[in-house]
């Protein structure tokens, strides 16, 4: 589908400051399934609007190599990343944060016009992400249960786009443990992961490797566009 900007606003999105208001998804498009109160709008983009999609990225990665952070314990992440927007997320012996620079001490580029117009479409939010976070799945690679929680409001949601080979992606609690729920994400998939499902565990179990054509070569890749600070 074509994407459409979100309705304009009306009298109560006018004064959306404020937390509660900006959990409301008022003007965004309605998912296809609602999974834990992970909003999925499976096959939204199409294959020219993925492809238009992955050629911005190779521009954002051309300025902002993807890199393989290690986890605060000292263990190299499987999944290489880097970031677009005014904040990156990077993770080394300090701790997970976010940060105005790239690791090779440069800012980080623009996020791309056309990923922004995916946020307008689905988030029900008139404030725009700053950081969207890249993450390039390669074989084998995974990423374990975790919360996003380094943002510093969690009323603002997680939006995610799907690009490439499918995932198995894993959605949990609000607590680590219990009852796992797992799905399929697949190109052109986007989910919004607000409200009450804001803090639930999740993560990437594998891919399937060489399951799309998109990228030049296999592998996927995963945005999450996030309101950081
Ligand atoms: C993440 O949780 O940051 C990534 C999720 C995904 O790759 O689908
Ligand atoms: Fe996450």
């Amino acid at each position: 589908m074509a994407l459409q900007a979100a309705a304009a606003p009306g009298k109560a999105e006018k004064d959306m400051e404020n937390a509660e208001d900006a959990e409301r998804p008022a003007g965004a498009a309605v998912p296809g399934r609602n999974i834990r109160g992970f909003a999925l709008h499976d096959g939204l983009l199409g294959p020219a609007e993925q492809a238009a999609l992955v050629e911005d990225l190779r521009g954002v990665i051309a300025a902002a190599p993807l890199f393989s952070p290690m986890t605060p314990y000292g263990k190299p992440m499987s999944v290489r990343m880097t970031s677009a927007g005014s904040l990156g997320w990077v993770s080394d012996r300090r701790g997970y944060r976010y940060a105005p620079l790239h690791p090779q001490g440069t800012p980080w580029p623009p996020i791309p016009e056309r990923v922004l117009a995916v946020w307008r479409a689905v988030s029900g939010v008139q404030r725009l992400p700053d950081c969207c976070l890249i993450n390039f799945y390669g074989e084998g690679a995974r990423m374990g249960m975790h919360q996003d929680r380094d943002e510093a409001d969690f009323a603002w949601p997680v939006v995610s786009i799907s690009l490439g080979d499918d995932a198995l992606f894993r959605i949990g609690n609000l607590e680590r443990g219990g009852k796992t729920e797992s799905l399929w994400l697949r190109s052109g998939d986007v989910m919004v992961m607000g409200g009450a499902a804001r803090l639930a565990y999740h993560g990437v179990d594998r891919i399937a490797f060489g399951t799309s054509t998109l990228l030049r070569q296999a592998g996927r890749i995963n945005l999450t566009l996030r309101v950081a600070a």
